[in-house]
């Protein structure tokens, strides 16, 4: 029986599965590695480290099997900086480093912010990489003038792997680099920041073969390009066309629906990247604080105890928490406010409200911030009616959320079989390139099943005056947030 395997290279480390033709799991393996922060708000990891890690959990899935193919995903955004003999020359700087304001408001300036995004679909946010380019020239001009080659995450293993230097399109979407609607690299942004195109990778559709294994006992097996961790993970719920849109619950909450042809939202308050299938692109936003809010509350207020402990006293308070609501932006914001400076908060706090009250709350708040996002896309294009919401993450556990959020976002939320989220996408990625399947949309057909609906109740109509108002406390509260 042959065998797909996957390699995610995720913050917290690596994780690859290996599945059957029909899709099933038949092995996973895990390596975790460092993250460090030199500095507040900087993330920096190894190379060497995703390296290391990737190596071990491959060889512990792949042992004894028949491998046909190998898909990639990983953390998005983040610096590989390589010299001309292909050495890393600094550690890689993260998807969550937030050392690049100034170098953000540059990129604004020289490529003007509407052209910016009418091209890469994007303003230039501080975890994308192109500011993170900016900010080397500025303040480590030494390591910048060695850089020959420039790379994302999961690109770094490709190399090792298979010798080969090359990215896909959607990751390479998260650059600030991309030329989203012709899926190419922009000659544009890249001359306005005097930055080389030499530098970068070529970038392939996801499923097409970047090379193969180089040496070792997989040597010769073909590595698909795979994608950047959130279009994998798309993928894996089977979010491969315009329709269902995913959902995942997880620390942080992300919305992803794929579209037909490139659209945008015109102040890119959403982000429009190329899809990990080709000719289709997706509409992404990313909520920092999603069940990440529901662990803050849980660790503040409740330390240790059991989350249905936490949230099963919440169904008795009545829908709107009698008055109380909470803003979700724990670690500032992304959609739909780009704004690191946004701070989570209580509104409406009486004597009245009790622990219980702030627990719903907080998965009312996480619901109101997901809706906010579907608002953001149907603005760009996407169509709303009879909307099936494909849910994964650690929060969907929890039946009081998904129907707080079935009734919130006034759509369907059903389950997937597959929970490897990323992994499995860049697995089925593998099948394609292997020629298991013909294309990605046939691999997520033949192993993509739904069940467990939630489906919209009677307390939807009960969500509209509390999302109304819960709309009107970011602005009134930006100015304080930025004074504080
Ligand atoms: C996506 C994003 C994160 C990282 C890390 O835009 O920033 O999902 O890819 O997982």
């Amino acid at each position: 029986m042959r065998a797909l395997v996957a390699i995610d290279v995720g913050t917290t480390g690596v994780k690859a599965i290996a599945i059957d033709e029909q899709g099933k799991v038949l092995a996973g393996a895990e390596r975790g590695y460092v993250l460090s922060t030199p500095q507040p708000g900087w993330a920096e990891q190894s190379p060497e480290d995703w390296w290391a890690a990737a190596e071990a959990a491959l060889a512990e899935v792949s042992a004894g099997r028949e491998v046909a193919g190998i898909g990639l995903s990983g953390q998005m955004h983040g610096l590989v900086c390589l010299d001309a003999r292909d050495r890393v020359i600094r550690p890689a700087i993260l998807w969550n480093d937030q050392r690049t304001a100034a170098e953000c408001t540059e990129i604004e300036e020289r490529v003007g912010r509407s052209r910016l995004i009418e091209l890469t679909g994007n303003r230039a946010l501080t975890g994308f990489t192109a500011p993170k380019l900016l900010w080397l020239r500025r303040h480590e001009p030494d390591a910048y003038a060695r850089i020959a080659h420039v790379m994302l995450p999961k690109d770094y293993v490709r190399l090792r792997l298979t010798g080969e230097r090359a990215t896909d399109v959607a990751d390479a979407s998260g650059t600030l680099l991309f030329d989203v609607a012709g899926r190419r690299w922009s000659d544009e942004v890249l001359g306005a920041l005097e930055l080389p195109a030499a530098w970068l990778p070529e970038a392939l559709e996801s499923p097409a073969i970047s090379g193969t294994v180089r040496s070792g006992a997989l040597a010769g097996v073909p590595v698909a390009a795979g994608a950047g961790d959130q279009a994998a993970a798309a993928l894996g719920v089977g979010v491969d066309r315009p329709g269902p849109v995913s959902v995942v619950l997880g620390t942080s909450g992300v919305v992803l629906a794929a579209l037909p042809a490139y659209a945008h939202d015109p102040e890119a308050r959403v982000h429009a990247f190329c899809h990990a299938v080709p000719e289709r692109w997706h509409l992404m936003s990313v909520m920092l604080s999603a069940a990440g809010s529901l662990r803050w509350l849980r660790d503040t207020v409740a330390p240790g105890l059991p989350y249905p402990a936490l949230v099963e006293p919440a169904a008795a308070v009545p829908a709107g928490s009698d008055g109380l609501w909470f803003l979700p932006y724990l670690s500032g914001e992304r959609s739909p406010h780009p704004d690191p400076l946004a701070r989570g908060a209580f509104v409406g706090l009486t004597v009245r409200h009790t622990r219980a009250h702030m627990a719903r709350a907080v998965l009312e708040g996480v619901a109101f911030g997901l809706k906010d996002s579907f608002q953001l896309m149907a603005s760009a294009g996407l169509p709303s009616e009879k909307m099936q919401v494909r849910v994964s993450g650690g929060g969907v556990k929890s039946g009081l959320w998904r129907q707080i959020l079935a009734d919130v976002i006034g759509a369907t939320l059903v389950s997937t079989n597959s929970t490897e989220g990323a992994a499995y996408g860049a697995a089925l990625l593998a099948s394609v390139g292997a020629g298991v399947y013909p294309d990605v949309q046939t691999a997520c057909k033949q192993t993509i099943r739904t069940s467990d609906a939630t489906e919209p109740g009677a307390q939807s109509s009960d969500y509209a005056h509390a999302y109304e108002l819960y709309g009107g406390l970011y602005p009134a509260l930006k100015e304080t947030f930025t004074r504080i």
